[in-house]
């Protein structure tokens, strides 16, 4: 199979949000920290009518129904999530209900879990699946689907919720580059979630944002190795017009890619133009571990990428901005903004993307954007109006682990359509309905 990559895009998003700059005022937080210290607008959330299974059935059926495929086209699932509902019964399975309806039980995966990376794992399997001689001809699935909440504290503000559905399969708009893959796996306690009765994670903000930029210089160093011995070219930011960041909150991928800047200053000066050579030329002998510390580095990066963040960046930042961490849908809730953003100039275009979780898993990918055939094209894709969404104000708490409940059933604010949860039994047994 050629050209194997994305086909299709749908993603989910529960109306409920909170504007940051509410949250901050409740939580007592400096006016500006939460908007523009941590770069965030506004914050979804699930309330007891959903979770990370309604929203991505929603999701999944809507991207079907939407392209008019076959529920038997599909011959692999594969569920990216770091959100614990079962434990050992996969999110795959519940999926499965509306396929097992349509006559549809062959299909392959299950879930993949490290933190935010696990869509990431989930859609490399997909592409690695219909790129093999396991390859029966039928499309792969790809769902990414998650609920962010932090306890109260400086986290807090950096939750969200999404499901994101992707149809793999050969042919497609978004072709992987598959043999540019740069990878950096270590073990680090950045964020976890030892404490099953809670939702919550524990959480050191500091360290896992020192883990992030590790894991990205490593990441692209590894991938720009590969290009240049590959295309007999030296690598640099140049080469792409997009950069696609995981996304905890803004103001990291600003950082993030203030930091490639860097990189490429190190690699080789000659690469940098004159104005950018100059204001990082004083950090040129600094350790690994004194630049991470370096606030004054920090400060020149981000000035001397000020304008190719713009660029090459920004048209990415919609969804995170406006819905907060959706965990393993962030990176793809960006490249989605990218295309909504610019998908009728995108065609030729390589666009990079940086898939981070903690504890720790990271992989730097490209895409070759094309414009694909019918229905599988980039403009058909990019029609979604995030926006939409993204209006109520309104808290609630969760009901976190419990069973024997009925839901208020209360889905005034969810579109036709939308799947929402209705009871868990006395067995913990979860029950949907579509409304
Ligand atoms: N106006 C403007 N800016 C402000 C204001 C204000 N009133 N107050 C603070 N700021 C700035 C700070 O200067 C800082 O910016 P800087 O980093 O450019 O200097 C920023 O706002 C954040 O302020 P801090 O004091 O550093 O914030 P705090 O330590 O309270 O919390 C943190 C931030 C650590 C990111 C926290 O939200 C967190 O732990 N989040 C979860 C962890 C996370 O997302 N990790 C990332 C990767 S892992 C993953 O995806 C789960």
């Amino acid at each position: 199979a050629k050209n194997v990559g994305i086909l299709a895009m749908e993603i989910y998003f529960p109306p409920t949000c909170i504007q940051q700059e509410a949250l901050e005022a409740h939580d007592g937080a400096s006016k500006g920290k939460y908007t523009i210290g941590l770069g965030q607008e506004c914050m979804a959330f699930c309330t007891e009518v959903e979770d990370v299974v309604s929203m991505s059935l929603t999701a999944v059926t809507s991207l079907l129904e939407k392209y008019g495929i076959d529920w038997k086209q599909i011959g692999r699932l594969e569920v990216g999530s770091e959100t614990v509902i079962d434990k050992s019964k996969s999110i795959k399975t519940f999926l499965m209900q509306v396929f097992e309806a349509c006559g549809n039980t062959d299909i392959e995966g299950v879930d993949s879990t490290n933190a935010c990376y696990g869509g990431t794992a989930a859609l490399f399997n997909c592409v690695n699946w219909v790129e093999s001689s396991s390859w029966d001809g039928r499309y792969g699935l790809v769902v990414c689907t998650d609920s962010a909440v932090y306890a109260e504290g400086p986290a807090r503000p950096t939750g969200g919720a999404a499901a994101i559905a992707m149809l793999v399969g050969p042919d497609a708009p978004i072709a992987f580059e598959s043999r540019l893959r740069g990878s950096h796996m270590s073990h680090a306690y950045d964020f976890y979630k030892p404490n099953l009765a809670s939702e919550y994670p524990v959480v050191d903000g500091k360290l896992s944002q020192t883990c992030y930029l590790m894991a990205l210089d490593s990441c692209y160093k590894q991938f720009s190795d590969k290009f240049e011995k590959l295309e007999g070219k030296p690598f640099s930011i140049s080469e792409a017009a997009y950069f696609v960041f995981h996304s905890p909150y803004n103001k990291l991928v600003q950082k993030s890619f203030a930091r490639l800047h860097y990189n490429d200053f190190l690699r080789d000066a000659s690469s940098v133009d004159d104005a950018t050579r100059e204001k990082l030329v004083p950090f040129a002998a600094l350790s690994g571990d004194e630049s991470y510390q370096s606030r004054d580095l920090e400060k020149a990066t981000q000035r001397v990428a000020k304008h190719s963040y713009d660029a090459k960046v920004q048209p990415s930042t919609l969804i995170p901005k406006q819905v907060g961490n959706m965990y393993t849908a962030s990176l793809y809730a960006a490249f989605a903004s990218l295309l909504h953003n610019k998908h009728s100039s995108l065609t030729g275009k390589r666009v990079i993307m940086f898939s981070y979780g903690s504890g720790l898993t990271a992989t730097m990918f490209s895409f070759q954007l094309r414009e694909g055939q019918h229905p599988f094209s980039l403009s058909n894709i990019a029609t979604f109006p995030p926006e939409k969404f993204v209006k109520t104000m309104k808290l609630m708490e969760h009901r976190y682990g419990a069973k024997d409940f009925v839901t208020s059933k209360d889905a005034s604010l969810l579109s036709a359509g939308t799947y929402y949860l209705t009871e868990v039994d006395h067995m913990y047994r979860r029950f949907y309905a579509k409304k």
